[in-house]
């Protein structure tokens, strides 16, 4: 039966922690995959978690189902999070939020929607973009086409090229956008910026696709929410991927969540219907545990300052790390790397070919994907100086 089937690669993130980890090089330095790390080189579970989790604990008293749509209380904290209080899609019940497996599941989720309702909808990726974005879309059977979105000669957004490309997009297309602290690139879009894809999807009558995973880890909770809300107040239609892998430190307990504005409140329940019955057929109902910290952590105002907190010092920190990255490239290489200080979140790219990428590997430990993205909370204050003596060695 399966005698056919060959071996595939590793997944090109995922698989790097591997590497790293078979490594014996005391010196070794994992910038890959996009998970938080303390100076100690720890993804901590966060004190607003542990403190949900002990209560959780206590109280429980069932394992029983919960319902398909999940846990209504982390259903209305994503709503309130992505789209702030009192938006009017909100007020207008225009939102059908379920609960997923992570943010992956709500896009796939999302994907599988979009088939059913429109078989022959494309959907507009960035170029580039998260590797895994293609096949969670791409596997659904849709078509995927590619926008220019980072110019890497100059280390910043082709907003032009970008503007140009999507205004080939059309009625029934989904352009899928990062809500902020872009995956792989770190560049985001700026407010006139959001408000230009705006007035284009109004144009043109393409349904944005928002993909917000590291919503706090920019600037701040309301303020990477910008777009997604900017876009929500002005069109009729908009699906939003949510993961709370990276904000509440949650990644192995997979909670997210898909939310699809519709036109009407009536709309909305017949998107809600159909979404759920798509999810019992992948995988029944969303896992609860992820789930209830969210619910948990949203509602307890004690928690939810507390996360807070802790959503500000991991933000704080990556920010100040990418002032000492540039900090100790200027003084080690000729080559500029003040746009890594201009860009947000985990990524940013450093400019290598993918030859200087792999000496780095072989030669020095240092360990990134093949695109050269590196996962700035990967560095700390003790493998800095090495990592940049690394990097100008490859220049
Ligand atoms: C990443 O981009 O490294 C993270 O989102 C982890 C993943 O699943 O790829």
């Amino acid at each position: 039966m399966f005698n056919e089937l060959p071996l595939l690669p590793a997944d090109p993130i995922l698989g790097l922690s591997a590497s790293y980890k078979a490594d014996p090089n005391p010196l070794k330095v994992d910038l890959g995959v996009g998970v938080y790390k303390t100076e100690a080189g720890l993804t901590p579970v966060l004190a607003a978690v542990s403190q949900a989790e002990a209560q959780l604990l206590t109280e429980q008293t069932s394992k029983s189902y919960t319902s398909p749509a999940g846990i209504d209380g982390a259903n209305f904290a994503s709503q309130q999070l992505a789209f702030g209080t009192g938006h009017r899609v909100l007020i207008e019940q225009r939102v059908a939020t379920v609960q997923t497996p992570g943010g992956c599941g709500a896009l796939r989720l999302a994907a599988e929607l979009i088939k059913k309702s429109r078989p022959d909808a494309r959907i507009w990726v960035s170029t580039p973009t998260w590797a895994n974005h293609i096949p969670l879309l791409g596997n659904a059977g849709l078509e995927l086409i590619e926008y220019p979105y980072y110019d890497f000669a100059q280390h910043a957004i082709d907003f032009d090229a970008m503007h140009s490309a999507l205004s080939h997009a059309r009625a029934g297309d989904l352009v899928l956008l990062h809500a902020c602290c872009h995956n792989p690139s770190g560049a985001d879009l700026n407010r006139e910026q959001w408000q230009s894809i705006a007035e284009l999807a109004h144009q043109k009558g393409f349904t944005p696709f928002i993909d917000m995973a590291y919503q706090g880890f920019g600037e701040g909770i309301e303020q990477d929410a910008f777009g997604v809300r900017t876009l929500a107040e002005q069109l009729p239609e908009l699906v939003l991927a949510t993961s709370y892998s990276k904000n509440l430190g949650l990644y192995r307990e997979r909670a997210g969540s898909l939310s699809v504005v519709s036109q009407s409140a009536s709309q909305a329940q017949a998107v809600q219907s159909q979404v759920l019955s798509i999810a019992r057929g992948l995988y029944s109902m969303p896992p609860a545990h992820g789930a209830a910290i969210v619910d948990r952590v949203y509602h307890d105002d004690t928690l939810n300052a507390l996360w807070l907190e802790e959503l500000t010092a991991m933000r704080q920190r990556i920010q100040q790390l990418r002032q000492d990255l540039v900090a100790a490239l200027a003084q080690e290489s000729e080559r500029d790397f003040s746009f890594i200080q201009r860009e947000q979140g985990m990524f940013s790219f450093l400019g290598l070919s993918s030859g200087q990428v792999q000496r780095l590997k072989q030669e020095f430990s240092v360990y990134m994907t093949d695109n050269s993205r590196i996962n700035i909370a990967g560095i700390s204050a003790s493998n800095l100086p090495y990592l940049a003596r690394a990097i100008s060695k490859v220049l």
